[in-house]
């Protein structure tokens, strides 16, 4: 009995064909309001403009220094490259956290830790007093109005610091490093981590025109028609668009598949009622859809022998890498039990088999739905193009993509079934977005000194 309650509470994580498809035509509506300049204004899918016209051609040259902020880790990086018949790509990083109160606390503090975190990077690197280029891969919404300024629509994920929704990070970076009076840099690129590591990729592979990222969050970036954005002048060539395609949702459109612990999530979260799709896709939210549907399940007493720990209270305790090990199919159930028990749960045999089902329920619903919003971005650029068949790339980085045991695979089969017309290859990025956004700031010097 309680079998059939169970797979009745998970078959709402079960979507079908039919819905698929549909979540990919909305997809494209979305998509579709967010380029149009009628609609633009409301539109819950931003396209935000990047003003990254192309992707590498190998003559991209010199040193550069990269921030990366709003992943996992945050990093600062010196990216050497060079160019020629023998291009190389040389990196030197290092990885400096940020603590939760620094994430919430006041935009000054914020920015004055990076500087900070800067200094100590440029200390060990014995390059204090060199004036690089820097790029800035800063892994939110930005309304850009050229390659070095972008207005922080909304913070996202977990970062909540104050007074800097609607400033320019650009600024809010200069006058950081201005306050700290050590050193100067020349901040000459915004970039975000899905047009990092788009940039990344198609160093190597030039049909890679797509950047996913499926991590912490869930977002895309793609190459688009120039006369396709209407909220930019000129009508030739293309720009990369950041999509925010994690606000997706957000005006109801996916409601008839939210569940009532999407809600709950959503409810409980920094951002109640944004960034719907993000989180039923992306590495922050899983672990927490899964300990609400843990915590309903043992309130009707299938799990747990029907006790709530303190622990299963307790925000957080399902990380990314804790659902990648309980779902890895060479982890016998002892060890599934072993886990949960170093989370602070108790299990039984039986409730550990079902913990595994309730994990592969959510991160299953996950990867379909990214799937689905990755086929509206193929087909619509296979459209653009006037194409009966597309052949693209996409550069995909993410902890959820890497680390968990099914979700490419799921991810790369709904992209099969829902854009039949296109032949899409994903390149796993080697080296994170830094290199991108140094890539990206070797055409930004090229640029100014051409204009000067
Ligand atoms: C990394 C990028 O490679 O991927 C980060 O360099 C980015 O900036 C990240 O945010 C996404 O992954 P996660 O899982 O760390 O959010
Ligand atoms: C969030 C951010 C977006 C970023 C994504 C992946 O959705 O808003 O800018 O690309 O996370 O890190």
């Amino acid at each position: 009995e309680h079998s059939r309650e169970i797979t009745q509470t998970l078959s709402e994580f079960r979507l079908t064909t039919e819905q698929l498809l549909e979540v990919k035509k909305r997809m494209k509506i979305e998509i579709q309001n967010g380029l149009s300049k009628s609609t633009q204004e409301a539109a819950t899918v931003k396209m935000l403009p990047t003003f990254v016209h192309s992707t590498p051609d190998g003559s991209e040259h010199g040193d550069f220094l990269a921030l990366d902020l709003g992943g996992t880790n945050f990093r600062v990086l010196l990216v050497k490259i060079r160019s020629g018949k023998r291009r190389t790509v040389e990196m030197h990083n290092k990885i400096y956290s940020i603590p939760l109160e620094v994430m919430t606390g006041t935009g000054e503090e914020l920015f004055d830790h990076i500087v900070q975190c800067i200094s100590d990077f440029l200390d060990y690197m014995g390059m204090k007093n060199t004036r690089l280029p820097l790029g800035f891969t800063f892994s939110f919404p930005c309304r850009q109005t050229s390659l070095d300024a972008g207005v922080l629509v909304t913070w996202t994920k977990g970062f909540k610091a104050t007074d800097c929704e609607g400033e320019d990070v650009v600024g809010l970076l200069r006058e950081a490093i201005k306050r700290r009076e050590e050193f100067d840099l020349d901040v000459v690129a915004v970039v975000n981590d899905t047009v990092g590591t788009m940039m990344t990729c198609a160093y190597e592979e030039p049909t890679c025109e797509i950047g996913l990222i499926a991590g912490t969050g869930s977002n895309a970036c793609y190459m688009e028609e120039m006369r396709n954005i209407e909220m930019i002048d000129g009508e030739e060539g293309r720009m990369c668009v950041n999509m925010e395609w994690g606000a997706f949702g957000d005006n109801g459109c996916l409601d008839d598949i939210r569940t009532d612990y999407d809600r709950a999530v959503d409810d409980f979260s920094l951002n109640s009622g944004k960034q719907r799709y993000e989180k039923m896709c992306s590495g922050m939210y899983l672990g927490e859809i899964v300990r609400n549907i843990l915590i309903d399940m043992t309130k009707r007493g299938f799990l747990f022998r029907g006790q709530i720990s303190e622990t299963l209270k307790t925000r957080g305790i399902f990380e990314t890498k804790f659902l990648s090990q309980i779902e890895s199919d060479r982890l016998a159930l002892l060890q599934v039990r072993s886990i949960l028990q170093h989370l602070g749960l108790d299990s039984t045999c039986d409730d550990s088999i079902i913990v595994k089902e309730v994990c592969g329920a959510v991160s299953r619903r996950a990867a379909q739905l990214c799937g689905a919003g990755m086929a509206a971005v193929v087909d619509k650029i296979r459209e653009n193009r006037g194409l009966d068949h597309l052949n693209i790339t996409v550069g995909v980085d993410g902890t959820l993509y890497k680390l968990h045991p099914h979700f490419s695979k799921i991810m790369h089969q709904t992209v099969i079934d829902l854009a039949p017309q296109c032949n899409v290859n994903f390149l796993l990025s080697e080296d994170g977005s830094g290199k991108g956004a140094a890539l990206i700031t070797a055409v930004g010097c090229r640029l100014r000194r051409e204009l000067n």
